[in-house]
């Protein structure tokens, strides 16, 4: 999902304009900005090209690669340091149309989608007699993260295993007939309580048991480890904030159960088998009017909350913030799923603190130290890692889940001399006091963007994906876009104002440690168009002009330790770059650094989610997010917002191989090789 607001729901969307304003950063941390104008001068930093010299000269003295990996590898075929081999395609060209494309010698097939059955008794997929019940047993609405599990549990399994899919939120102008475009344009006059109870049944996340026989991937419709997460299923809330006063509420006086997940959006999969799917923008779902003497009008503020992009809270009080003060604090969360137990409890893991999370992946190192890398998709907002206290145990699964309880919340500091400071999020320290609003633990986790704030952490364009190449040590912190940073606001890791291009910073531990509190960064490329002087896009001088791309979001890296970058453009894809959304193969080492590729292409008003790979690399997953939505008025052989206005012709395929629904696809190679070789 788009983090902005206002794109989510359309730029004509003023109202939310200014909602949105409210969401954004307050703070008054110094931006590097400050420091850089004090250094090269604020004129060298406002256009664009100019910026990007002065900027490398600053930042020069980086090491290019890490130290030889000290990590343990987190995926089963990872062995670090070894070399990385180039991609070997014939790249596909910019474009945008109904269906998809791949590049030559490989195939796409959809595995599910939308409303196919996932539990026993499930009906099937009816558009036009959906329930709530009914959804409750179907793969849900708008497929994001998806995480491969092998099977048998602990094995390195390629051909067989458990997808674990987000579903983030719901298009409800594409999803039921006869609404007429976005409830939130028309007051939601034409949403009931029954449409909004299958939103909520299509909110969560779902296991489905897949396989490959004979090249084709499957998925089992019948398998006894299929759920469905929703909106309803109970969870538990644990680690420090469990139970703290501002966790209880109406229903739950203690604080450590709660009614589902939302906004669910990137994720993980740890190295002990679990799923960690990242809660985004949660502030969407709660409404009402804030008085100035709520309990949480400061903290609720400064998450944007509430948003009422829904009205869930017209027929359930608990998403009304007059009628209960407390239930937002409960969302937000890393919530840590075992896939291989279909009736075990969804856990929010509280130490790893409250924003509008993206991304959680993790690493172990030799020493069994276990670190999560994480971002708050927001613009200004920061990137975050967590340091566990515990440490991972390869012969005691059930003691690794419990790891990601205890440990040490940063957030980083992106210096203009390349360096990476992270700074600790612990109550007593650097200013997190009961006087400004810190009286213990509990509380920094909950208001972590404000703690944040105290820190003087580096406010960033837009985190979404932060991905770990356990080959090379190095991180990937995905920054889509800002067009609201200003000329005095940039900074050497955020270096261009109206920033509608996004840009990819590479972190290089010290040493290798992740524990570190001290790294470099630097950066991979800038997204944008490399020929127009104005937007500033850098690659590596052989990239093409369909190997640049716009808003890089959710990427992989596979088990070859290569980066794919999937994009999201939202309703800017016509001005951002003139092509669909993507997928690109982008080099990452030596002479090649920073060559892209142009692999997949998205049909028109999709987003490309949850990429993600077999153990073997010979498969990747690919969530094709609300095909037929943002921008999609631009393509005029389409031209319309709803599927639902020619079902006779658009409905259930637009054409062959065109996803309708929001669905997960799977990428194979004719000859059954590796992607991408
Ligand atoms: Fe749900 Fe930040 O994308
Ligand atoms: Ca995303
Ligand atoms: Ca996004």
């Amino acid at each position: 999902m788009n983090g902005d607001e206002i794109t989510r729901k359309g730029t004509k969307y003023l109202t939310f304009d200014s909602q949105e304003d409210v969401g954004v950063n307050p703070s008054s941390n110094p931006t590097l900005g400050d420091v850089l104008n004090e250094r090269v001068g604020r004129r060298g930093l406002i256009g664009g090209m100019l910026a990007s010299s002065a900027l490398s000269a600053l930042v020069g003295p980086v090491a290019l690669f890490s130290a030889p990996a000290e990590a343990e590898a987190a995926t089963p075929n990872a062995a670090p340091g070894a070399a990385t081999p180039s991609f070997r395609f014939e790249e596909i060209a910019h474009g945008v149309d109904e269906t998809h494309h791949v590049a030559p010698g490989h195939d796409v097939n959809v595995l599910i989608r939308w409303g196919d059955p996932v539990l026993p008794g499930a009906p099937a997929f009816d558009p036009m007699r959906q329930t709530a019940a009914a959804q409750a047993m179907q793969f849900g609405y708008n497929n994001d993260f998806n995480g491969f599990a092998p099977l048998p549990l602990g094995s390195k399994t390629a051909d067989h295993g458990l997808l674990c899919t987000n579903h983030e939120y719901t298009d409800e102008e594409v999803m039921f007939p006869g609404l007429n475009g976005e409830q939130q344009k028309a007051n939601f006059a034409r949403m009931t309580k029954d449409l909004a109870d299958i939103e909520i049944a299509a909110h969560g996340g779902s296991v489905v048991e897949i396989r490959k026989v004979k090249g084709k991937w499957t998925y089992d419709a019948a398998s006894k480890y299929n759920r469905r997460i929703t909106g309803e299923t109970e969870c538990r809330i644990t680690g420090p904030a469990a139970g703290h006063p501002l966790m209880r509420t109406a229903a739950d006086p203690t604080g450590t159960v709660v009614r589902g997940m939302l906004n669910n959006c990137a994720g993980g999969m740890t190295p002990w088998g679990t799923w960690l799917s990242a809660e985004e923008n949660i502030n969407g779902y709660f409404w009402g009017k804030m008085a100035d003497d709520h309990k949480n009008a400061a903290a609720f503020k400064r998450y944007g909350i509430p948003g009422a992009w829904y009205n869930w809270g017209a027929y359930h009080d608990r998403f009304d913030v007059t009628k209960e003060a407390n239930e937002a604090n409960r969302f937000g969360w890393i919530v840590e799923i075992d896939p291989y137990n279909p009736t075990s409890a969804p856990r929010k893991r509280t130490a790893l603190g409250r924003f509008k999370h993206e991304a959680c992946n993790v690493v172990v190192m030799k020493n069994r130290t276990v670190v999560a890398y994480m971002g708050d998709d927001e613009r200004f907002e920061y990137v975050y890692k967590f340091v566990a206290a515990k440490k991972y145990d390869p012969t005691n699964r059930a003691a690794n889940l419990g790891i990601l309880d205890e440990g040490t919340l940063y957030v980083g500091k992106f210096g203009a001399d390349g360096s990476v400071t992270w700074l600790p999020l612990v109550q007593g320290q650097n200013g997190l006091t009961a006087e400004k609003g810190f009286p213990d633990q509990a509380t920094v986790l909950i208001n972590a963007r404000m703690a944040s704030d105290i820190l003087g952490a580096t406010k960033m364009d837009r985190p979404e994906d932060v991905e770990i190449n356990l080959k090379k040590d190095t991180v990937y912190v995905v920054l889509t876009n800002n067009n609201k940073r200003k000329p005095e606001q940039v900074d050497a890791a955020n270096p261009r104002a109206v920033n509608e291009w996004g840009q990819i910073v590479e972190i290089t531990p010290n040493d290798g440690d992740h524990t570190a509190t001290k790294a470099t960064w630097k950066m991979l490329l800038r997204g944008g168009n490399p020929k127009d002087a104005k937007v500033g896009g850098q690659y590596h001088a052989d990239t093409s002009a369909n190997g640049w791309f716009a808003c890089p979001d959710n990427v992989a890296v596979d088990n070859h330790g290569r980066l794919w970058v999937g994009t999201d453009q939202g309703e800017n894809w016509a001005k951002a770059s003139g092509t669909a959304d993507g997928i690109w193969a982008v080099e990452t080492d030596g002479e090649l650094r920073g060559l892209s590729r142009m692999f997949y292409r998205n049909p028109v008003g999709a987003e490309i989610c949850g990429p993600f790979f077999t153990p073997d690399d010979k498969a990747l997953f690919i969530s094709v997010q609300h095909p037929a939505t943002d921008g999609v008025e631009l393509y005029k052989p389409f031209g319309k917002l709803s599927t639902f206005e020619e079902p006779a012709t658009r409905w259930p395929d637009f054409k062959p191989g065109m996803p309708p629904r929001p669905s997960v696809i799977v990428i194979t190679k004719k000859d059954g090789g590796i992607l991408g070789l």
